[in-house]
């Protein structure tokens, strides 16, 4: 056997013991007993360590040397390529210093909880300075060029720098902000996803379908119910999704469900002999959430997706026979100054996130205090979104990422959102989008996004990917024209 093959066999073997993980922590989101917490928390830590250990050990680091020899391959340059760049980051992390991260993180996490409850950030402030402070600590480990916070964003988002972020984001909340005020102006149009209440069961037969609609692949995958939804790979042909119901609100539900649905059938599509290997996963954080906002909210927050699946919707829900297409697909795209992120519409979603950045890129760069961080949070909702949280639960406390220490995730989202949109205007060039949906007919739609993304999974970093999907670096211009073309034909108002 070769060195190529030798480690790709070694990544298999380590990556059983990574599916057995995804399945007790898939488990640990939706039907673990309550009582079960604290071992199944100490069962979840032993396997994850044995993982991380071998993936830092040196027999991996001399099977990828070897390996780096051999590739003639492009397959194997990038499994190699990859395997090397994970293993030099991981290496870097003294195993120490990843231990204080988890215990602190944890404790965290179980105090942001109680800060949440009670509303009040000061319970919550001096363990998360001491994240910050541990997380200031591997940045510097791992090392960057030009911003301490570049080295965070490279974990999520691999290439993206602070100051390319910047770029994008200046423009594009210029422009958001005078839409939000624009189409605030006109008169918002009646929620009928919160007008009705909507069955329970109905609700979960109705989650089935429209993933049978996407081409989500029941055969390799199930549905469930948990508090956040999420998507785990357990497997090869074992991608699952959960989601939550809500007999009040129905779009919560329905679209979780979409969400999840379109980063599912991302990892459908990543071809089997990739998986387990270091190219066997998404491009990054923000191209997996480009997959689930593009069937969102470019599929199904489109007219024709009403169109078509108004006649559905009202097998399961007879209410909606009351209203027209063009009612429900109106209703499905309100526009509104809200607090809570995960429930922002699309045009004021990324300003949240901005928001999370600039108070992330000054924390880790000891530009602002975390005891400051409620008032500054108040002053930029203010000014971003137009509105002051009353309390800290519904303000600096909503998201649990700080306490999880996940700063530098935060942007994928936002980038997922553009991404979405200029992969959307590159598919506008191949086929007839409109109306394939509005026949539903989804299969060449999914085709394509098979094609030019899932079956290429990690073989390339994300700014070559999309180079390839639209000629174009990522640029916030396809968003941009994105919501000046919808929302400008939602709401009659002129977006320029
Ligand atoms: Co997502």
């Amino acid at each position: 056997m070769n060195a190529i093959e030798k480690l790709k066999k070694k990544y298999r073997w380590i990556y059983h013991f990574q599916s057995a993980l995804n399945l007790i922590e898939w488990d640990f989101e939706t039907h673990m007993p309550r009582k079960a917490f604290e071992k199944r928390a100490e069962a979840i830590g032993t396997i994850s360590t044995f993982v991380f250990q071998y993936l830092t050990s040196d027999e991996l680091g001399g099977l990828i040397n070897q390996a780096e020899k051999e590739a003639r391959t492009d397959e194997d340059r990038a499994i190699v390529y990859f395997a090397k760049k994970d293993y030099e980051k991981q290496k870097r992390i003294p195993p120490k210093l990843l231990r204080k991260f988890s215990e602190e993180t944890a404790k965290a996490q179980a105090i942001w909880q109680e800060a949440k409850e009670k509303s009040d950030f000061s319970i919550f402030s001096d363990q998360l300075e001491k994240v910050v402070e541990i997380v200031i600590e591997i940045a510097e480990k791992v090392g960057y060029e030009k911003n301490r916070y570049d080295a965070l964003l490279d974990f999520y988002e691999p290439g993206m720098t602070t100051e390319k972020l910047k770029g994008i984001i200046s423009p594009l909340r210029k422009f958001l902000v005078e839409a939000v005020d624009k189409i605030s102006s006109v008169e918002k149009p009646e929620d009928i996803f919160k007008k009705y209440k909507f069955d329970m069961q109905k609700q979960k037969e109705l989650s089935k379908k429209v993933l049978e609609i996407m081409g989500y692949d029941f055969g390799a995958g199930r549905v469930d119910v948990s508090a956040h939804p999420f998507t785990t790979t357990i497997s090869h042909n074992d991608v699952r999704v959960t989601t939550r119901y809500d007999v009040h609100d129905l779009k919560n539900s329905f679209y979780s469900t979409v969400h999840e649905g379109g980063h599912a059938l991302y990892e459908q599509g990543i071809p089997e002999e990739y998986r387990g290997l270091p190219i066997g996963d998404g491009a990054s954080m923000a191209i997996h959430e480009s997959q689930s906002r593009f069937w969102e909210n470019i599929v199904a927050r489109s007219l024709p997706f009403w169109k078509f699946f108004k006649s559905i919707i009202e097998e399961y829900f007879e209410v909606f026979k009351r209203h027209s297409a063009e009612e429900v697909w109106r209703a499905s795209n309100i526009v509104e100054r809200s607090l809570i992120r995960t429930e922002a519409d699309e045009v004021t979603y990324n300003l949240h996130i901005m928001l999370r950045f600039d108070l992330e890129e000054a924390l880790i760069n000891r530009k602002i205090k975390v005891k400051d961080l409620p008032g500054l949070w108040n002053e930029k909702m203010k000014e971003y979104i137009g509105v002051i949280p009353p309390n800290d639960r519904e303000g600096v406390l909503q998201d649990v990422h700080w306490a999880h220490g996940t700063f530098g995730y935060f942007p994928s989202y936002m980038l997922g959102n553009l991404y979405s949109a200029q992969i959307y205007y590159a598919m506008l060039k191949d086929l007839d989008f409109e109306k394939e949906i509005e026949i539903g007919n989804f299969d060449r739609i999914l085709s394509w996004l098979r094609e030019k993304v899932h079956k290429k999974a990690r073989t390339r970093e994300p700014d070559e990917l999309i180079k390839e999907i639209s000629g174009e670096e990522l640029s916030e211009k396809y968003f941009i024209r994105y919501v000046r073309e919808k929302y400008s034909d939602l709401f009659s108002v002129s977006l320029l």
